[in-house]
Formats: C-alpha cells, sequence, structure tokens
C-alpha cells in the first residue's frame, strides 16, 4: 500500500524556499511513497526546480480548487522509461554534473581524479552526441530542418573540442591547460543544450508521439545514454 505525506506550503517557516522544504522531504521518499503538497501560488515554477533537484525523476500530478493547487508527486523507479524529454534532460545533468566534477578535481591539484572525470565527461559525451546524430536527428529533419542542421553543425564543433582536449590529456601539458580548454567546452555545451532544449525537444516529442514503435527507441535512446544508469560517483 503506498504511503502519503503531505506537506502545506503556507506552513514553511519564512525564508525558507519552499522548493527547498520540499526536497528536503522528496530526497528521502521511495518509490512506494507519495508526497502530496498543497500550494497556494501557481506551481509550474515549483515543479521545474524539484525535477531538476530530483533529476528529471518525478512524477506529478496537479489539481486545482479554488484557493491553491494539490499537487501529487511520486519518484519514479529507475527501472521504469522515462519519457524522451525527461531522459534526455536527465542526461544533459549527468553531463553537466561531469564538468563540475572533473574541473574541482583539477582545481584542487587531485591529478589522477581529474584526468579520470575528463576521460568519463569525453566518453559520456561522445556516446550522447552519437546517439542524438543517429537516433534524434532523423525525426527533426522533416519539421525543424534549420535547427536540426545546427545541432549537427555544434556537435561537430563539441567533436573537435573533444579531440583537442583528450589530445591535452595525453600530452604532458597542465592541468591549467586542460582546465581551460574544459571551460571552454563547458561553455559551448551549455549553449547547445540549451538550444536543443528549446528548438528540438518539442519536435522530437511530438514526431515521436506519431511512431508506432515509440517504446522501442526510447528503450534505445536510454541504452545508448550508458550514463542513466551508471551516474558518475560522488555527484553532488
Ligand atoms: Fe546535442
Ligand atoms: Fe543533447
Amino acid at each position: 500500500m503506498e504511503h502519503s505525506y503531505y506537506l502545506d506550503l503556507r506552513f514553511v517557516p519564512p525564508g525558507v524556499p519552499p522548493h527547498s522544504h520540499a526536497y528536503a522531504i522528496l530526497h528521502e521518499l521511495n518509490h512506494h511513497e507519495i508526497l502530496k503538497i498543497w500550494s497556494p501560488d501557481e506551481p509550474t515554477l515549483l515543479i521545474a526546480q524539484l525535477q531538476h533537484q530530483m533529476r528529471h525523476t518525478l512524477l506529478t500530478s496537479v489539481t486545482q480548487d479554488g484557493n491553491g493547487w494539490a499537487i501529487e508527486v511520486r519518484v519514479r523507479d529507475d527501472q521504469e522509461l522515462l519519457p524522451l524529454v525527461q531522459t534526455l534532460r536527465r542526461d544533459h545533468d549527468h553531463l553537466d554534473r561531469r564538468f563540475v566534477q572533473a574541473m574541482r578535481h583539477l582545481q584542487a591539484g587531485q591529478l589522477a581524479e581529474g584526468l579520470l572525470g575528463v576521460a568519463e565527461l569525453e566518453r559520456s559525451l561522445r556516446a550522447h552526441i552519437a546517439m542524438e546524430n543517429e537516433l534524434l536527428a532523423p525525426l527533426g529533419m522533416q519539421g525543424a530542418p534549420q535547427a536540426t542542421d545546427l545541432m549537427l553543425r555544434e556537435h561537430e564543433d563539441l567533436l573537435m573540442q573533444l579531440a583537442l582536449i583528450a589530445e591535452i590529456r595525453d600530452s604532458s601539458a597542465g592541468p591549467r591547460e586542460l582546465d581551460t580548454w574544459l571551460g571552454l567546452l563547458a561553455a559551448s555545451l551549455n549553449k547547445h543544450e540549451s538550444r536543443e532544449e528549446s528548438l528540438l525537444f518539442p519536435e522530437w516529442t511530438r514526431v515521436l508521439a506519431c511512431k508506432p514503435d515509440q517504446r522501442k527507441l526510447l528503450a534505445e535512446v536510454r541504452d545508448r545514454l550508458g550514463a542513466l544508469s551508471t551516474p558518475a560517483s560522488g555527484t553532488t
């Protein structure tokens, strides 16, 4: 039987952001439990903040009465198939966290851990790009050809930057040089992910919804993103 917890956001202590309060409970929730939140404010922003903090693993439903909004939240079991957009956003988050970890190690002078982190990042990003080129680019070719072309060009640019970083990683250049190039790659990737999420995610979702074999494609996307099943160790 599912157990429920209740959170009324009218009674959150002053100065505590509502999403922080809800996150503290969600963080401890297991897959058989539900958090029922009552919010006096429209909850779109709150849900987006919680999804980000919980790495897009939340299932939510919202109902409105005259006085506010009732939000039911459940944490998705890792074995459940995530919808496409959540799967991709989650992998973007994984990539971003790998950057932060690798750069943190390098800046702290932990060269071995930093180099290992960079190698993991290279592997994950290459897998992500290859999957998007082979499985998702064809979905956007008809309805969003310009955005698809832009994505493919940006992927080439990211791969060139990755090749340069791999060269530096294997050379005798110091961590400072690696750190600089990683910073540039992080900026490129950040812009790329934002463009992809705003220009292509809606189109991919629309086209995928019309495909009879959508579950098969989703499963393949998920399989190709090895990062989903093997999150970086020591994630923050
Ligand atoms: Fe991409
Ligand atoms: Fe992507």
